[in-house]
């Protein structure tokens, strides 16, 4: 079997082009223009890229952007007093902290600061608590790029053996929720699980969420099944001159090339969950600004 590669850069662009319609009408019809707000704390390179991105593409979607850029030195209550200081501007309907934080940073007290309603990470303990429920909720964006990525490509998952491998506040309990939502039949594997080769045989969809360069092997994967990889790791070249250059790559958590062997349908890395992040960065913001103006149960 070869599998069919996942489109997500064309599903994200789809998705990008809706938003900005539909921020287009919001500030035509209401005069209202949805605002995201991005602190970036310290130097991180990997988040100064993605912050750069949040930013752009707030902006290419017509949306309000700022990113308050903060040194790595900055105290605990500093940080909180932009928050709070975020949580208040009435232009500002996302406030997104990028994580990780510099050391002797509480990343659990940040989050929990920012209001709830502007909480278009999904990371604030109201809003999981909500998704755990089954309620309206801001979701995470990866978690939720990955279930449109799901829908384009299979439709309805009613009664779908769902194994999500990871258990990150960021990524792979909100992603089980989102299946079991769904009405998949969710295992949640990590790295205790016993023989998770097997446990990944088992499923239709498989959620590889574990940050661990190409972990999952074909043969952990049963034939004709979805594989939605969440990993973006960067690793060496193999070839001894590029890594001798320090030249590195992206890979995913799945052994890309062996599992189009046997998958139905696979996400490649990069190029497949990443860019769907930032399209639901932006259709979180588009939500977030029509609840708070009251244009949205
Ligand atoms: N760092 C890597 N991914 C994310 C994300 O989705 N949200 C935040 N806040 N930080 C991140």
């Amino acid at each position: 079997m070869t599998a069919q590669i996942i489109d997500a850069r064309a599903i994200a662009e789809r998705l990008r082009a809706e938003v900005a319609a539909e921020v287009a009408e919001l500030k035509a019809r209401h005069g209202l223009t949805p605002g995201l707000a991005v602190v970036l704390t310290g130097d991180d390179p990997a988040s100064q890229v993605y912050v750069r991105s949040k930013g752009e593409h707030s902006i290419a979607a017509g949306m309000h952007s700022i990113t308050r850029r903060l040194p790595a030195e900055t105290s605990q209550a500093e940080l909180l007093a932009v928050v709070d200081e975020l949580n208040r501007d009435p232009a500002i309907h996302g406030v997104l902290v990028q994580l990780p934080l510099p050391k002797g940073l509480d990343e659990q007290a940040v989050i929990a600061a920012i209001d709830p309603a502007k909480d278009v990470d999904g990371l604030h303990f109201v809003n999981s608590g909500r998704l755990a429920q089954g309620l309206p909720a801001l979701t995470p964006c990866t978690p939720l790029g990955c279930m449109i990525l799901l829908r384009e490509t299979l439709g309805d998952l009613t009664g779908a053996r769902a194994v999500v491998v990871g258990r990150s506040v960021l990524v792979g309990r909100p992603i089980a929720q989102l299946l079991l939502q769904a009405d998949c039949t969710v295992t949640i594997a990590h790295s205790r699980t016993r023989d998770l080769p097997a446990v990944c045989r088992e499923a239709d969809i498989l959620v590889a969420a574990v940050g661990r360069p190409q972990m999952i092997q074909a043969d952990w994967i049963k034939p004709g099944a979805t594989v939605i990889d969440v990993g973006i790791n960067r690793v060496p070249f193999r070839d001894p001159v590029k890594a001798a250059a320090g030249k590195t790559k992206l890979v995913g958590d799945v052994a890309f090339k062996a599992a189009c062997e046997v998958a139905g349908h696979i996400t490649p890395v990069p190029g497949g969950v990443g860019l769907m992040t930032v399209a639901c960065l932006l259709k979180n913001t588009v939500t977030a600004a029509k609840r708070i103006a009251g244009l949205e149960a």
